[in-house]
């Protein structure tokens, strides 16, 4: 079914037609309707957390498999008391120092607050405040919690501009708050908090560095060790010691953030090895008669011949790298590429995040060379 989809593009018009649009569209969330809406990190797209009917819609909009909870999103601190129980004093210094800002809490839920639909019936509700003025004020205007995963159709890069989130669901949803692009380009970063212990569920925005300059124990979940290179795993992630543990963030085992065409990841300490082995997988598939990309920095773009090459960002800033990430993975798709090599980067900071969502669109096919 096709539903009309209303736009308000909201950077560059005056305070009073902002407030307006802001306004028309904290309606459509109190009427149990979808809005997806800019947060600092990638779009998201919003519903009314208290009601299951608008909360399943999201998942119908997405694709998106029900037993994957959303993040609850929030404007100010005395919200978070109505969605969970009392909380420990690490949680708190988090919350003081990272917020509003991209980090999510994974806390023990206040019973009844938020639809199951939103926990995917976990004890747990994950809950975060971003920092973004059009998030903040719709979410205060709308007067109550609102979950929301990102705007994308399930599996697909998530978006980072509003053309992002209309070339996936525009006819599906009812609104799109267009506040330009946003800021930290991958998601926030999932803890869960246990005591003194803060677990990183998904790495993002807030780096594993910037959680150790509060919580002296900070480790990343086994299960992104299944996924870590090398330095991710001396960073403190523990290889899982079976392979049918269950993740404790149930995003973590869906293939995620993937172009259409087929994607190879290459890592490896020597960067003229890697471009060796990339030149070598992308001339193969053009053999095999596809389209071909390459996924790489500014540094290595001269290095490579395929269809399309996209410099994402810079080895020596790997924040611009994250910020560009997504939008690069939709470029291969517009161009209609079929297989694509993708260079890794570093683990340091937000390189972890980058690292990750590579890892994931590749959908297992890594390479170490
Ligand atoms: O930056 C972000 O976090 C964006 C923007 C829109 O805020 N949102 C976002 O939501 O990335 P989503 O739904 O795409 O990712 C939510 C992640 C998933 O990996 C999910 O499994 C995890 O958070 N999660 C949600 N609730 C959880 C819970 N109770 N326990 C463990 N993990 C949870
Ligand atoms: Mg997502």
């Amino acid at each position: 079914m096709t539903i009309q989809t209303t736009y308000w593009v909201i950077g560059h018009i005056d305070e009073q037609q902002r407030e307006r649009a802001i306004q028309e569209a904290a309606a459509m969330l109190r009427e149990g309707k979808l809005v997806a809406f800019p947060t600092e990190t990638v779009y998201g797209l919003g519903a009314d957390a208290r009601r299951t009917e608008a909360v399943e819609g999201i998942f119908a909009a997405k694709g998106r498999p029900s037993d994957n909870p959303l993040i609850v999103h929030i404007a100010d601190a005395a919200q978070l008391d109505e969605l969970v129980l009392p909380y420990g004093d690490t949680a708190r210094r988090l919350m003081a120092r990272f917020w509003p800002g991209p980090l999510t809490l994974v806390l023990p839920a206040r019973p009844g607050a938020v639809s199951p639909s939103v926990t995917a019936g976990l004890a747990t509700v994950a809950v975060r405040m971003p920092a973004h003025p059009d998030a903040i004020a719709l979410i205060a205007a709308a007067g109550c919690p609102v979950a929301a995963p990102s705007a994308n159709r399930s599996g697909r890069p998530s978006p980072t501009l509003a053309a992002h989130v209309r070339a996936d669901l525009d006819g599906r949803i009812d609104g799109i708050v267009d506040g330009g692009p946003t800021g930290v380009g991958v998601e926030s970063t999932v803890v869960a908090v246990d005591g003194e212990r803060v677990t990183v569920l998904r790495p993002g925005g807030v780096t594993l560095a910037e959680l150790r300059s509060i919580a002296a124990d900070v480790a990343l979940d086994p299960a992104l060790a299944a996924q870590a290179s090398a330095p991710a795993a001396a960073a403190g992630a523990v290889a899982p010691a079976n392979s049918d543990f269950i993740p404790r963030s149930p995003g973590m085992k869906y293939a995620h953030y993937a172009p259409r065409g087929e994607l190879q990841l290459v890592c490896g300490a020597s960067a003229e090895a890697v471009a060796a082995r990339i030149q070598a997988a992308v001339d193969d598939a053009k053999r095999r008669g596809l389209t071909t990309g390459v996924l790489t920095y500014a540094e290595h773009a001269a290095r490579y011949r395929a269809d399309l090459v996209v410099a994402c960002g810079s080895l020596a800033d790997l924040a611009a790298a994250a910020h560009e990430l997504y939008a690069a993975l939709r470029r291969f798709d517009d161009a209609d590429i079929g297989f694509i090599a993708a260079e890794g980067c570093g683990d340091e900071g937000i390189g972890l995040a980058v690292m990750n969502r590579l890892t994931k669109a590749a959908a297992g096919r890594v390479t170490y060379v």
